[in-house]
């Protein structure tokens, strides 16, 4: 592994390589070595521009997890599988004999990024948003109150939720926030289960799913229709979920048609489709006696959560007390403003989907608590020569897959520019991977290659395949190495899952 790190090529010293001999007829010129921190979007559509329009540079990407995509992979939902072909892209530029990849490896941890400059004429920072926003409010740490992030990462077998085990013993859930992944949640919630099965959502998340008892879903925003983050792709979903039905008062829009005029069209859009869904007669009752279960979603508005309410035993959740707001001030930038008066939701279940939050990474980078990103122009990180930033690190925890690209492009260009214009010294040439592999090397971390994990790929699509499933992922980093080259026996079987559902009580009282 240590005298290959491009498995399956010719290494790139060798004058027969297509990389070698560039560097025989450039030999004045070192390949200038750029290193990205994260394999999300960000890092790989950084990757991407910089070798499509180099020549010469040579890109190493450092991910924390053995395995590549970031939120592509543990994010994005599991029945929105085309969302995810951007995966062949981010394949196709790992695959060239210019671009490496080292998986399991911390940076921050397990190398510094003043070790990573030494190595690399630059670095870009695409780390991402692994934190989330919290409430900062009384009880929002009662059992029954998850985190978006904890329980989009549960579903999808991001290894550090996967003992997460939420509680879907009660009928009603409450989501704060009115934003994409709240609706992706909600989605999850109350789609049949027939519709999951095939996707490549984890065994066990599917399992808990079949046991869960939640029927009614509503989702709080402490803004009004007009303010909601949400798109009309994603709202459509959810109104057209088979055996649902949306509950929307037509009173929250009275007015709205004239407001919303002169509005940009996407909002006119999405407004309009929330009134026709709100003045809509309920459905035929034939529609609804179909679904044994008739399960529900609604939207409430101006809405401010102050309190997770605790049941009389103090161990869980009961409901959330709200604000009810007005708003000062009119579209995107309207503000909440409590009314003082209150109102008690009573649900079983809270998820706190109030957006995600970057880290601070490295003390010798510097990082924007207030507004949570590395200050940057353009991409170039203020105050840092040779080091840059892309994605959600760089423009905070907003924006689709395209959006980051957009900005992934931009900071790619700025490194491209900075190289031609010699703001970069590539005169000396430096030693890339072959220092920080020894820096790991001596701290006894292993990274993991891309051909490794095109095995782990190639192991978790086999084992889903019995199921009629994309794949069945692995979300134990111990399962990736041993199973590594070979399909690995299913490790949990549904009902084994399962049971922790039943048994919650138990099991939270041990935290
Ligand atoms: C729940 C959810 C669903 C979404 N669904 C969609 C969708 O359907 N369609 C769409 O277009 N967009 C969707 N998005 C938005 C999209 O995921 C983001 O725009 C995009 O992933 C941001 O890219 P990024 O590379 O900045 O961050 P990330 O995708 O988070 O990638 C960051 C990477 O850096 C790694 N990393 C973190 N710390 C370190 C470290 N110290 N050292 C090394 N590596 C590190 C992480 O493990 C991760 O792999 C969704 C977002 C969320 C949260
Ligand atoms: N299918 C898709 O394309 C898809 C799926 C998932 C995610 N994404 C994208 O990923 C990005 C992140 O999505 P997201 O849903 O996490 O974030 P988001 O779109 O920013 O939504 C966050 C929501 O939380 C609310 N909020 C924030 N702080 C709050 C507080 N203190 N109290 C009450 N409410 C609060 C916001 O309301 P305010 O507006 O009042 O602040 C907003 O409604 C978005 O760009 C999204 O479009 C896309
Ligand atoms: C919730 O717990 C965390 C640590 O577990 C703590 O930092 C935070 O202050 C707690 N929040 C509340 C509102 O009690
Ligand atoms: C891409 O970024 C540029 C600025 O860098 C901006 O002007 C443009 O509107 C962006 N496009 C999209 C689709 O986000
Ligand atoms: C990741 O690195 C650790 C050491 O930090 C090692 O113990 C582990 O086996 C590695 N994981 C994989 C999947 O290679």
């Amino acid at each position: 592994f240590w005298a290959r790190p491009r498995l399956g090529r010719l290494h790139p010293l060798c004058p027969f390589s297509p990389a070698g001999l560039r560097r025989w007829l450039s030999s004045r010129a070192p390949a200038p070595r750029i290193c990205v921190v994260g394999s999300g979007p960000a890092g790989f559509y950084t990757a991407q521009h910089i070798l499509k329009h180099h020549d010469l540079a040579e890109v190493d990407i450092y991910e924390k997890l053995p395995v590549p995509f970031g939120l592509v992979r543990f994010g994005v939902a599991p029945d929105h599988p085309e969302v995810k072909n951007v995966i062949n892209t981010f394949t196709h530029t790992a695959r060239s004999d210019r671009c490496a990849y080292y998986g399991n490896v911390t940076v921050g941890r397990d190398v510094t990024v003043g070790e990573l400059q030494q190595a690399y004429h630059a670095v870009v920072l695409s780390y991402g948003a692994e934190d989330n926003r919290v409430l900062g409010i009384p009880g929002e740490n009662l059992s029954g109150v998850y985190s978006a992030r904890a329980f989009v990462g549960w579903y999808n077998g991001l290894p550090e939720n996967r003992d997460l085990k939420p509680d879907l013993s009660c009928e009603t859930a409450l989501i704060l926030g009115h934003g994409n992944v709240a609706l992706d949640i909600a989605r999850i919630l109350l789609s049949p289960l027939d519709f999951l099965r095939k996707t490549d959502i984890t065994d066990c998340s599917l399992a808990a799913l079949a046991c869960s008892k939640v029927k009614r879903v509503w989702l709080a925003g402490r803004r009004g229709p007009l303010q909601v983050a949400f798109t009309i792709k994603e709202l459509r979903e959810m109104i057209n979920l088979p055996g649902t039905q949306p509950v929307l008062n037509p009173a929250d829009f009275t007015g709205l048609e004239n407001a919303v005029k002169e509005a940009p069209r996407p909002r006119k859009r999405l407004t309009e489709l929330m009134i026709k869904t709100a003045l809509e007669k309920p459905r035929e009752k034939a529609v609804m006696a179909q679904a044994a279960v008739p399960r529900q979603w609604g939207l409430k508005f101006q809405r401010s959560p102050q309190e997770v309410l605790p049941t009389p035993d103090g161990m869980r959740v009961r409901g959330v007390r709200m604000a009810l707001t007005r708003l000062e001030g009119s579209g995107d930038s309207a503000k909440a403003v409590p009314t003082g008066d209150m109102e008690e939701l009573e649900c079983g279940l809270v998820l706190s989907s109030i957006g995600y939050r970057s880290l601070p990474l490295d003390p010798a980078v510097p990082f924007d608590t207030q507004r949570g990103i590395i200050p940057n122009n353009l991409g170039r990180v203020v105050g840092v020569p040779g080091l840059y930033c892309s994605g959600w690190v760089k423009r905070g925890p907003v924006g689709v897959i395209i959006t980051t690209m957009n900005d992934s492009f931009d900071t790619a260009q700025s490194v491209l520019e900075d190289l031609q214009g010699g703001v970069l010294d590539v005169s000396v040439s430096r030693e890339g991977f072959g220092a920080v592999g020894s820096i790991l090397r001596s701290r006894g971390i292993r990274p993991v290659s891309f051909s490794e994990w095109e095995k782990i790929d190639a192991a978790e699509v086999a084992r889903g395949k019995a199921a009629g499933k994309p794949r069945e992922k692995m979300v134990d980093p111990q399962e990736m190495l041993l199973s590594q080259g070979r399909p690995a026996p299913l490790v949990q079987g549904g009902t084994v899952c399962c049971l922790p559902v039943g048994s919650s009580k138990q099991n939270r009282q041990g935290h």
